[in-house]
């Protein structure tokens, strides 16, 4: 992008933030900003860690309990896997659990955040949008950090990457970094870089939305190629879809008379490393219609199916149960415990599998016992 058109667009952009920002947990106001006040870089790495996964609305309770919980860096670094684990339960994959406990305690170790873009790409967990976005908000770095919302605005600003046979996706990326770079290559002197920053991503999460953007209230609509050609909703442009393959499976969950149930520590690698969860079978490519060979002997009955979405594949698992008497034992490794517990320590896979478990209403059809 143009240095001059550039320019215009970050203080347009920043000039919109200080009247128009969301106000989240995880930042300081651009009043504070303003006098030159930066939010510790704890919460700011704390939520970028969240947020790479799910919503803000989602994320925030999270991002509070952690806060209160563990309020600095130390205090994290201290914590124990078992304690860190059950609070990210909910927050989905565990990978990023268990890179946050590991970032944690290296950053303690050292006494603190690195302030440069390359020495925090170099922790567990951060790459290099998180490395930006906290040497931008928390350290005033002019780094761009390209998100989704900073993607489709800048992409929409600049048109990059609208034609049908134009450049290839890796080129189209790296033209719209850098061009979201020059937004903060020239921004005035002195002003938060973190403020351009966030103000992009608001702007991309409440007017330049992907499908009818609120161009009339575009307080960068003068500047935006895409909206001068009309079409602001061809852009950016898409992969194309590639295709989730599915995967079926199978979950056990044994029910006590006093009302606990059976749970297990999955192995440390792989998906949902380490987290407790129900009873599976392995995840295979194929569905299956009977008690899979191999469930450990009980009278299982069969409640329903849960689904769920992971990266790479989309996940089917047949749900069984069977009510045990208080001292059997179906397998040795797991535990028993109490179905509020077990609700609150278990990923959202896991709790999945419970509520359909304990449903008192699953379809008569899917009830058929064996
Ligand atoms: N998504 C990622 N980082 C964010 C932030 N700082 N504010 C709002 N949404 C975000």
């Amino acid at each position: 992008m143009e240095a001059a058109s550039a320019s215009r667009v970050s203080a347009l952009v920043l000039d919109w933030y200080r009247r128009n920002a969301r106000v989240f947990p995880w930042r300081m106001g651009p009043e504070e900003t303003r006098v030159g006040l930066r939010q510790d870089p704890y919460l700011v790495w704390l939520s970028e860690i969240m947020l790479q996964q799910t919503t803000t609305a989602h994320a925030e309770p999270y991002f509070q309990r952690f806060r209160s919980r563990w309020p600095t860096v130390h205090a994290l670094g201290r914590a124990s896997w078992e304690d860190v684990s059950s609070a990210w339960a909910g927050l989905g994959y565990y990978s990023r659990a268990r890179n946050l406990a590991a970032c944690a305690r290296i950053v303690s170790e050292v006494g603190g955040f690195p302030e440069d873009f390359h020495a925090l790409r170099d922790l567990p967990g951060i790459g290099p949008y998180t490395a930006a976005a906290i040497a931008a908000i928390a350290f005033g770095r002019r780094v761009a950090p390209v998100d989704g919302n900073i993607e489709r605005v800048v992409s929409r600003l600049a048109a990059i990457g609208g034609e049908p046979d134009g450049p290839g996706l890796r080129l189209v990326r790296r033209r719209v970094e850098s061009a979201a770079q020059s937004l903060f290559d020239n921004l005035e002197e002195g002003a938060p870089s973190g403020d351009l920053a966030q103000g992009l991503m608001d702007l991309g999460a409440r007017i330049c939305s992907p499908r009818r953007p609120a161009c009339s209230v575009c307080p960068v609509a003068a500047e935006c190629v895409a909206q001068a050609q009309g079409r602001p909703e061809a852009y950016p442009v898409k992969a194309p879809r590639s295709l989730r393959p599915n995967r079926y499976g199978a979950a056990f969950v044994p029910v006590r008379p006093d009302g606990a149930v059976f749970v297990v520590r999955r192995p440390p690698k792989g998906l949902l490393g380490g987290m407790t969860m129900p009873l599976t079978t392995p995840w295979g490519d194929a569905p299956f219609f009977e008690l899979p060979e191999g469930a450990p002997a009980a009278a299982w009955r069969r409640m329903g199916e849960v689904s769920h979405v992971f990266t790479h594949f989309a996940l089917s698992l047949q749900v069984w149960r069977a009510d045990v008497g208080q001292g059997d034992v179906l397998v040795e490794e797991g535990r028993w415990v109490p179905q509020e517990e077990a609700i609150v320590m278990l990923p959202s896979l896991g709790r999945k599998i419970l509520r359909n478990a304990l449903s008192a209403d699953a379809s008569p059809k899917a009830r058929g016992s064996l």
